[in-house]
């Protein structure tokens, strides 16, 4: 199965996930590792050239995309070198179509194969992958994607902004909307040209209104 469709992916919307390899001596390697598809359903993957993902990935050519929402493993992959926290061979299993450990007990793997190389100037390169397997264990898969969390908060606190506004308490509608700024410019490099930007867009555009509106009342 190669569908995507399951997993509802946005194209360039970027998702955190598991990135699973081989090391040169066959040990199993994880690490969270942001991940996209673009329009022809290419998976892209863009590790800094110092991570050990890269390496492997640059050498065995494929890997797996482990899919969960369980921060611990994000937590341990991330920080696995740390002598308290330790990444367990049992954790890994083979994957079915590539050469490549993959996670047990998450919702989601993509196994690819990587199809070509690109250089980025900030010590990080992109990796084209192609898809050759995908398997669904859990039907609602949620993927860490940090657009949600931002948009979601941002409305929340465009509605205190409004409340603000209208009492004129300007420090605190201030203090709402550096934050909403700050979100916005989350959204924008995670999910550009996607609702999640819309929804910014309207959110800054109803804000300047109140604004205006409290202005032209005074
Ligand atoms: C949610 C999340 C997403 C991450 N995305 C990336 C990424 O896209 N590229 C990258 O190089 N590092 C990313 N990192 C950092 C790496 O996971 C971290 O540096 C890790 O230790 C690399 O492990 P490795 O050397 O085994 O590859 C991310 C970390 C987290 C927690």
């Amino acid at each position: 199965m190669k569908d995507f469709k399951k997993l509802d992916l946005i194209p360039n919307v970027i998702y955190e996930t598991i990135v699973s390899t081989y090391n040169k001596n066959n040990t199993p390697n994880a690490a969270p590792m942001g991940i996209k598809i673009d329009k022809r359903k290419n998976v892209l993957i863009s590790p800094f050239t110092s991570s050990q993902t890269y390496k492997n990935l640059d050498e065995q050519k494929c890997g797996v995309i482990n899919i969960t929402t369980d921060p611990l493993v994000f937590l341990k992959t991330a920080f696995k070198e740390n002598d308290s926290i330790k990444l367990l061979q049992s954790w890994f299993i083979e994957a079915k179509c590539v050469n490549a450990p993959k996670l047990k007990n998450v919702n989601a793997h993509i196994e690819f194969c990587v199809i070509e190389k690109e250089m980025e100037s900030n010590n990080r390169a992109r990796f084209i992958c192609k898809t050759k397997f995908i398997d669904v264990v859990n039907q609602i898969t949620p993927i860490y994607c940090r657009a949600y969390f931002a948009v979601i908060e941002s409305i929340i606190h465009s509605t205190r902004i409004k409340m603000y506004i209208e009492q004129k308490n300007t420090e605190m509608a201030n203090r709402l909307k550096k934050l909403v700024y700050h979100y916005y410019d989350i959204t924008k490099k995670i999910s550009p040209n996607t609702v999640h930007m819309e929804i910014m867009d309207q959110l800054l555009e109803l804000i300047d209104k109140w604004e205006e509106k409290i202005r032209s009342e005074s």
